[in-house]
């Protein structure tokens, strides 16, 4: 555990290139490794996440390596032909991972044995065997569905149709993997829209997926079973979750223009950017373009007053990732904000709901809980920070509270800054870059 503390930032002033996206790196690894021939990827997000992801390829028999100037080569193994992980999968701290991967090896006749740390060891993940165990499987975890679990894969996978009960990514990429290897069609309905990188990554490497709207309004996505997935090279754009630290930081502080580019724009993920524009924040998407299926941009930043705003439930599968960042703009902004439709955030890395108001309460900012909506007491400049946070495991809220104490009137410290390298190796390397002036402290 390293502790890190963030003090006083002068202005923000230059360019960034984020960290690549982590949901498209895990998919590409993923799909890369299903498909037949040599698959190269640049730009994959070189986190803690994703390594794990890599690893547990692997370990199913792919063969992944790194070449020397930083991009990666897949020799995939085809559908269908996994081999039987010799010791326990460990994911981490990565939950799109070891649910990915669950949905994957379902269809599979193969027992792979699932683990990782403290905190996705206390993440639901029978939202992910629910549908498995339909399509087949059998999957035997602690109580409450959570791991160390065993998934004993299908030897002959059921297609199914499933209505997600919870907006999750995941569990929808889930069900889709489990669908490559099972026959016929494999459906999953989504009364929210949820962000849609393993449809855009399925047909980049050749499989059939088409989208419908359902009589109630929901997205019905169909995957066709046992396609030929071919080897496809891509370059994984810029993670927008990642980029919303710096791009917070460059709004807060005074006299900031940054430009963070080669940012994925997909609109599933672009609640924040929208939100911040709702705020009064100068954030202009530039030189738009696609990049293996994805829109991507270059983001520009400058800093001015934000307000507080309301934000509806129905944005939240758009910017699950983004409340704790978005809470520290809403402690700077003039008025109240008020977020709606934040159940989801109890089950992230940590109960992101609690974080984010404790964190906040220390450093000085009223913020209540009632049920799942979240509401912060802009305070209309800066905060008194001064405080010192519990990370518990959780990379984002170690990177907002970070990015509060740049722009608090006192520094403030995060007891474990290591995490970070789940989702944003050199982060605070980059963020001193532009201006910042976050150090190790003292344990
Ligand atoms: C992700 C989906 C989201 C998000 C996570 C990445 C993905 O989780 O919070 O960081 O890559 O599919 P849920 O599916 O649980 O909403």
């Amino acid at each position: 555990m390293t502790p890190l503390i963030s003090g006083t930032a002068s202005a923000l002033r230059g360019r960034l290139v984020a960290p690549g996206d982590k949901s498209v790196s895990h998919r590409a690894l993923i799909l890369g490794a299903l498909a037949v021939g040599r698959t190269r990827i640049g730009g994959l997000l070189e986190g803690e996440d994703v390594l794990r992801t890599a690893a547990a390829m692997g370990a199913l028999g792919a063969g992944i390596a790194r070449d020397g100037n930083g991009s990666w080569t897949i020799d995939g193994i085809g559908l269908g032909a996994l081999a039987e992980p010799q010791d326990v999968l460990d994911l981490g701290n990565s939950g799109t991972g070891a649910r990915l991967l669950m949905g994957l090896v379902a269809s599979h006749p193969i027992t792979t044995f699932f683990t990782g740390d403290a905190s996705l060891r206390r993440r639901p993940m029978a939202r992910v065997a629910a549908p498995l165990e339909r399509i087949g499987a059998r999957i035997v975890a602690r109580d409450g569905g959570r791991m160390p679990l065993a998934v004993i894969g299908a030897s002959t996978p059921l297609p199914i149709a499933y209505r997600l009960p919870v907006a999750s990514a995941q569990v929808k990429s889930a069900v889709l993997l489990a669908g490559l290897n099972a026959p016929g069609e494999t459906s999953v309905i989504e009364p929210q829209p949820t962000r849609d990188h393993s449809e855009r990554m399925l047909r980049h490497f050749g499989a059939a997926v088409s989208t419908a709207e359902e009589p109630d309004g929901a997205r019905r996505i169909t995957l066709q079973g046992q396609p030929e997935l071919r080897a496809a090279d891509l370059l994984v754009p810029g993670d927008p979750s990642s980029a919303a630290f710096p791009a917070v930081a460059a709004l807060l502080l005074p006299g900031s223009e940054v430009v963070i580019e080669g940012v994925g724009v997909n609109p599933l993920r672009t609640g924040l950017y929208e939100t911040l524009r709702e705020m009064g924040a100068a954030v202009d998407f530039g030189n738009e373009r696609m990049a293996a299926g994805e829109p991507v941009a270059d983001l520009a930043l400058r800093a001015g007053a934000l307000s507080g705003v309301e934000v509806p439930a129905e944005r939240a599968p758009r910017m699950i990732d983004e409340y704790p960042i978005l809470a520290v703009a809403a402690a700077f902004a003039k008025g109240r904000t008020v977020m709606h439709g934040l159940g989801e955030l109890r089950v992230k890395e940590s109960d992101r709901l609690g974080a984010i108001a404790q964190g906040l309460a220390a450093c000085g900012v009223s913020a209540t809980i009632a049920g799942d909506t979240l509401t912060v007491e802009g305070l209309g400049g800066p905060p008194p920070g001064g405080a010192d946070i519990a990370t518990r495991l959780d990379h984002r809220i170690a990177m907002a509270f970070l990015v509060l104490g740049m722009a608090a009137e006192r520094p403030v410290r995060v007891d474990d800054g290591d995490t970070i390298a789940t989702s944003f190796p050199g982060f605070v390397a980059a963020m001193n870059r532009l201006g910042a002036a976050i150090a190790p402290a003292r344990p």
